[in-house]
């Protein structure tokens, strides 16, 4: 794709993965809209992402997790900028912890945010896209395989996962390009927080996980979505996992497993 002058929308753009790839592509020309909730976080990120390219930047403040307000936004983009050639959904959250101690608002949230905000962005975006645009969404490698203390993050990360897998054929017969980006683990603000309640074994578990710069990860996703690839699964690890984690999920499981059991036993005893 040629970035000058294209309108690239992001979900999430205010921080971390979006905000970068925002940055990487308002450098190389492209016109940038950002879409999150936090007014102030958005104002600072246009700021950046306007010094750092050419183009013209804006933003809306919106939840997502909201279907009126996700349509609302992708409207007022739409408006500002015209219509979309590349829509990147990296609006997200997690929060770790053990299935039992979780509220039940927790599971809701994750999946409205994480699964019906890209949806819905998706749905309200797509009618103004013509041939030769591109969608892609920010997945994970939770949503390959279940990991322990991931409960209400992993099903919602495996539902943007078959959302993009069932509907990546209906949008090819439109010229429409779809990726699924499967990232590493990135060096975010959503990353710290999540190291804050993750339960001790899911520590261990992702302990020995390679560390990615937002700017590198937003890298390897621009390269992936120029290459029109739709697995884009930066590093070593997340290129195995996407291939194979079927075939390896037994071992998988029987290592996490074992992690498990020693994490437990080395707590003191009730
Ligand atoms: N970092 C990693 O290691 C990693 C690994 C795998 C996958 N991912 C995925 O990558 C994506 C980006 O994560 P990140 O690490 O870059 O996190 P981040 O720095 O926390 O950025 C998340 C962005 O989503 C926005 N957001 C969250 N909830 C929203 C809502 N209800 N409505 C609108 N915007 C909302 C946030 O802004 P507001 O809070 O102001 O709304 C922020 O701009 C997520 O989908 C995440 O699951 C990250």
């Amino acid at each position: 794709m040629d970035w000058p002058g294209r309108h690239v929308i992001i979900t999430g753009g205010s921080s971390g993965i979006g905000k970068a790839t925002a940055m990487l592509l308002a450098k190389r020309g492209a016109n940038i809209s950002i879409l999150a909730r936090d007014p102030q976080k958005l104002e600072l990120a246009k700021r950046e992402i306007a010094a750092s390219g050419r183009g013209q930047v804006f933003s809306h403040s919106a939840d997502l997790a909201v279907r009126a307000q996700a349509e609302q936004a992708i409207a007022s983009a739409v408006e500002a900028l015209g219509a979309p050639d590349l829509l990147i959904t990296s609006a997200g959250i997690a929060h770790p912890g053990y299935f039992q101690a979780l509220p039940i608002e927790i599971f809701e949230q994750t999946m409205a945010i994480n699964y019906f905000g890209t949806l819905y962005c998706i749905k309200a975006a797509l009618p103004q896209m013509t041939s030769g645009s591109h969608i892609a969404l920010i997945g994970s490698g939770a949503g390959l395989i279940g990991i322990y203390g991931y409960t209400p993050y992993s099903p919602s990360k495996f539902a943007v996962r078959g959302l993009a897998e069932s509907l990546r054929g209906e949008l090819k017969v439109s010229n429409i390009g779809l990726s699924i980006v499967y990232p590493a683990d990135t060096d975010t603000p959503q990353l710290a927080a999540e190291n804050l309640t993750k339960p001790a074994e899911t520590q261990r578990i992702t302990a020995t996980a390679e560390m990615w710069s937002a700017e590198r990860m937003a890298a390897a996703i621009v390269k992936g979505i120029e290459q029109k690839a739709f697995v884009i699964a930066p590093g070593q690890e997340m290129s195995v996992l996407a291939k194979f984690h079927s075939l390896i999920a037994p071992g998988l499981n029987w290592y996490f497993d074992r992690i498990v059991r020693q994490v437990r036993s080395a707590l003191p005893k009730p």
